[in-house]
């Protein structure tokens, strides 16, 4: 008989107050980020927040392009930003937010799946997991206590 191979996922849903006040100003860095973002083209403003080793922050937002393929993600914005200024810097978590620019409430965010195969890059890297925190409905958040649980079987350099 064929096996099968489950994997079990664990997704926090919690309420702003549950969240830790680092989380809390994590979520607002992002939210701050994704107020600036250069979206001209979708409209569609994403932010992203990184808490560092240190408990520093660092921030990115989406950069789209006229040319539309040469744009990029505000998490890959991020975490391509920080490599190349503080390539040794350890990630403790990375936070997401979306709006539209017509609407000032945020909307739960997804992170694409190229954005989530540089997250596991740099999860990869530093040998730690990153935490995950998500926008999500109806004022709650998502959080993933590591990028493995937003990209299962993943490729990594141990497949090269
Ligand atoms: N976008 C992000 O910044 N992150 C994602 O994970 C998904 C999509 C951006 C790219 C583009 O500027 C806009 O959202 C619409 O797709």
């Amino acid at each position: 008989m064929a096996s099968e191979l489950n994997i079990h996922i664990c997704i926090d849903v919690l309420s702003a107050d549950e969240l830790t006040q680092q989380e809390r100003e994590a979520m607002s860095l992002a939210q701050q980020a994704a107020n600036d973002a250069y979206a001209p083209y979708s409209n569609f403003l994403v932010g992203a927040a990184l808490v560092l080793e240190d408990n520093s922050m660092f921030k990115g937002n989406n950069q789209e392009n006229a040319a539309y393929p040469s744009g990029l993600c505000a998490e890959r914005t991020a975490l391509f930003a920080l490599s190349a200024n503080h390539p040794n810097k350890k990630i403790k978590l990375i936070a997401v937010t979306a709006r539209r620019r017509s609407e000032q409430h945020f909307l739960p965010a997804m992170p694409c799946g190229a954005c989530r195969q540089v997250m596991a890059e740099y999860e990869y890297k530093q040998g730690e997991p990153i935490l995950v925190l998500l926008q999500g409905p109806e004022d709650k958040f998502y959080r993933l206590r590591s990028v493995a649980d937003l990209l299962p079987f993943q490729f990594t350099k141990e497949h090269l």
